[in-house]
């Protein structure tokens, strides 16, 4: 028998959460965020599915090479930027656009040969202190730019702290007004609005937004389910009970004992643990699916297994199905019982995990 866990990729999911980010945002062109091999998707299958984004985001140079070789004709962007010249000139033969966000990348941009050839995203700092330029410093950054005979389109852009938080209105309000007045009178197509800010704050959609972690069909809220946002789940992480144990009251299970049961329980050994990407932290009470019911795992999760409890679970057994997040287990809830976000869960799926789509 093949270990039986798998992720399933409904790429049909992927195309209709595209749907969704073009509802909010009618007028702005999609720039979908497939870093991180597409958030854990797969970089090619999670392209394949949003063949009709007006672009793709993401930050690893390889992975933009081997989108444009696969035949992808829209803007690449590359959200770090470059971080040396050989990488410049790769940028140019492969057509990619890079953002730009610090100085030493505007001097190594003077080593550009061609005019014109190069379409760059000017990164303006507004409040994330995380990329891009200061508002003092962002005039002379993009004169640098327009001086330059090598750059074509000029975007600006900025990134928002808050936009996903219950109080973060305040936050983004403050970032986009400053945006607003740094850019103001320049006439040139921006860049705003994460997951987040295309669903709550549609006066930041401006000419280009950039989804990511709603395109694969989670929630970027804590008060709201991706099921209330229309978003269907892409990835469903599915595996079956290989074992069960019959424990009687005062027994433990797993490493450090760390569940006892209080009365005499069945408890299944699903296969699925921290190295295809389960997380270690989850603690008992971590929901998931067996036989189509909920259930709670127990104790610690170990490498490769985990426990759940099986009780008033009908028929259940070795070979009964599990879905650890996806189909009808929201990844976010899982998240939020493991004290992260989807994102990481996403993202930390194995190398080993058999991928199916
Ligand atoms: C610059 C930038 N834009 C857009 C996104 C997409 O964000 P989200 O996945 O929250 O939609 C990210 C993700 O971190 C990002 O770094």
């Amino acid at each position: 028998m093949t270990r039986p866990i798998q992720a399933l990729i409904d790429l049909s999911a992927l195309e209709h959460n595209l749907s969704i980010v073009r509802r909010h945002a009618p007028r702005a062109r999609v720039m979908a965020v497939i870093k991180a091999d597409a958030y854990g998707h797969g970089l090619l299958r999670a392209a394949s599915a949003l063949k009709s984004a007006d672009g793709f985001a993401l930050l690893e140079l390889d992975a933009a090479i081997r989108l444009r070789d696969a035949g992808y004709r829209q803007p690449i962007l590359l959200v770090e930027g470059f971080f040396s010249i050989e990488e410049l000139a790769l940028i140019e033969e492969y057509q990619l656009s890079t953002v730009i966000h610090h100085g030493e990348q505007l001097s190594m941009l003077s080593a550009l040969k061609r005019r014109g050839g190069l379409d760059v995203f000017l990164k303006l700092n507004t409040g994330m202190n995380r990329l891009g330029f200061m508002p003092e410093e962002f005039s002379a950054a993009l004169e640098s730019l327009k001086g330059n005979p090598a750059i074509g389109q000029i975007t600006l852009m900025t990134h928002f702290a808050r936009a996903d938080e219950l109080i973060g209105k305040e936050s983004v309000n403050s970032q986009f007004q400053l945006f607003n007045t740094v850019v103001a009178g320049r006439n040139l197509p921006c860049s705003l609005a994460n997951s987040a800010a295309i669903l709550r704050y549609p006066e930041t959609h401006t000419d280009w937004v950039r989804p990511g972690i709603m395109l694969y069909g989670a929630s970027p809220f804590v008060d709201k389910t991706a099921a209330d946002l229309g978003l269907r789940p892409v990835m469903t992480v599915s595996s079956k009970v290989i074992a069960v144990q019959d424990i009687k009251s005062g027994d433990a299970v797993g490493y450090g004992h760390a569940f006892r049961a209080d009365r005499a329980m069945q408890v299944g050994i699903v296969a699925g643990g921290y190295a295809d990407g389960y997380p270690r932290h989850a603690p008992t009470g971590t929901p998931l699916l067996v036989n189509g019911k909920r259930s709670r795992i127990l104790g610690r999760v170990s490498m490769d297994m985990l426990h759940v409890d099986l009780s008033g679970i009908e028929g259940a057994g070795v070979g009964s199905p599990v879905i650890l997040w996806g189909d009808g287990m929201p990844v976010d809830e899982v998240a939020q019982s493991a004290g992260t976000i989807s994102y990481e869960l996403l993202c930390a799926l194995a190398p080993r995990m058999h991928v199916v789509a």
